[in-house]
């Protein structure tokens, strides 16, 4: 190891640098309420809402008339109006009515993005070419509709590239260095577990089992755990959204690489969505069980949780800052724990040199 690389300083660059012909995380069910939401997305500015109707959807956030962007209107039946004069559009971006005017003109429209609304997460397909239809579909996250679980979650954004955010999420060593009053624990442990990386296309998996550890502040709060656990950490990789499955048991009561192993579960879903080169919408949610005698358990999970992220924040921020700074002399080097992050960075690059290849 200790290679020496080039920064991968993508973010930098002035090209789009995003993998398209994907479905990303546009938002969770429960955001869509009266008002319609703005929310960049790749690049391209986005209208979400949802009709009275009940359908979610989304439109470029921009009026065909005068340009207004339409997430300063309102929702409606059958769709949105446009803040300004009042046109009003379909969820397939079709204006339906012009006040004051019975014909519409074929070029009353803008363009719309396919969502599909599942476990309550908005997916948006975003396609290669404006209108392309979603090719496969958006992915299960059985998690959320669960009884054995309780979840909750929110929407943070970064001032960073997207992929700073999965190096950090695909290497969970830095626990001990960041999240020490949180989720941490044994800095020394975390940095030596043993790391099973596996990976194949599309996906990256990493595995870390920590028998013997000292339980984290966290963990105490929401189970009672005596001096030590058995504790594991499974995260897995793919371009929309990380699922990390971490937890813990008490020493000796079970195989720690058993999925029906008990103690206490924590399932996240990480939804890492660019909304430029340099700027990310972070989507998050964490299901957790209940132990019989703490039934608090999900309320301390996710008040611990966001101080969590309050923390990689701030150092991935600091990260970007500092790359920006240095500029072509913040080069890289890797060390033993960045197995992981380096082959996500090899699948996300391998798509967008496909997609970037001149037709054939
Ligand atoms: S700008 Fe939207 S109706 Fe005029
Ligand atoms: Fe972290």
């Amino acid at each position: 190891m200790n290679t020496v690389t080039q920064v991968p300083l993508s973010a930098l660059k002035k090209e789009t640098s995003f993998p398209l012909d994907q479905w990303y995380v546009a938002g969770f069910s429960w955001e869509l309420k009266e008002q319609p939401i703005a929310r960049t997305l790749l690049n391209q500015p986005v209208v979400l809402f949802r009709t009275g109707d009940g359908v979610a959807a989304a439109l470029e956030d921009r009026c065909c008339h005068r340009s207004v962007p339409l997430s300063c209107g309102t929702v409606e039946k059958n769709g949105v109006r446009c803040g300004y004069h009042g046109l009003l559009y379909n969820t397939h971006g079709a204006c339906i009515e012009i006040p004051g005017q019975e014909k519409i003109p074929s070029k009353a429209k803008v363009r719309s993005y396919t969502i599909s609304e599942k476990n309550h997460i908005l997916w948006i397909w975003m396609p290669k070419e404006a209108g392309g239809a979603p090719t496969h579909e958006a992915p299960d996250y059985p998690h959320h509709d669960d009884p054995k679980y309780k979840f909750g979650g929110g929407v943070y954004h970064y001032d960073a590239p997207y992929q700073l955010i999965h190096d950090n999420l695909l290497d969970l060593s830095h626990l001990g260095y960041v999240h020490l009053k949180t989720i941490g624990g044994n800095a020394r442990q975390h940095m030596t577990a043993e790391m099973q990386v596996s990976s194949d296309e599309k996906t990256v998996r990493v595995v870390r089992l920590m028998p013997g550890t000292p339980p984290p502040p966290s963990y105490k709060m929401a189970w009672p755990f005596q001096e030590t656990c058995d504790r594991w950490q499974e995260i897995e990789f793919n371009l929309n959204h990380l699922s990390i499955w971490t937890g813990a048991i008490e020493p000796g009561t079970g195989a720690l690489d058993d999925p029906q192993r008990g103690g206490f579960h924590l399932r996240g879903l990480h939804g890492i969505t660019p909304e430029t080169e340099t700027t990310t919408h972070y989507f998050w949610s964490m299901a957790s069980n209940r132990h019989p005698d703490m039934p608090e358990t999900i309320a301390t999970v996710l008040q611990q949780i966001e101080f969590t992220f309050d923390e990689d924040r701030v150092i991935i921020e600091k990260q970007y800052a500092n790359m920006k700074r240095f500029g072509e002399r913040a080069t890289w080097m890797d060390i033993h724990v960045d197995v992981g992050a380096n082959r996500a960075r090899r699948i996300i690059a391998k798509l967008i040199g496909e997609q970037n290849q001149p037709a054939a």
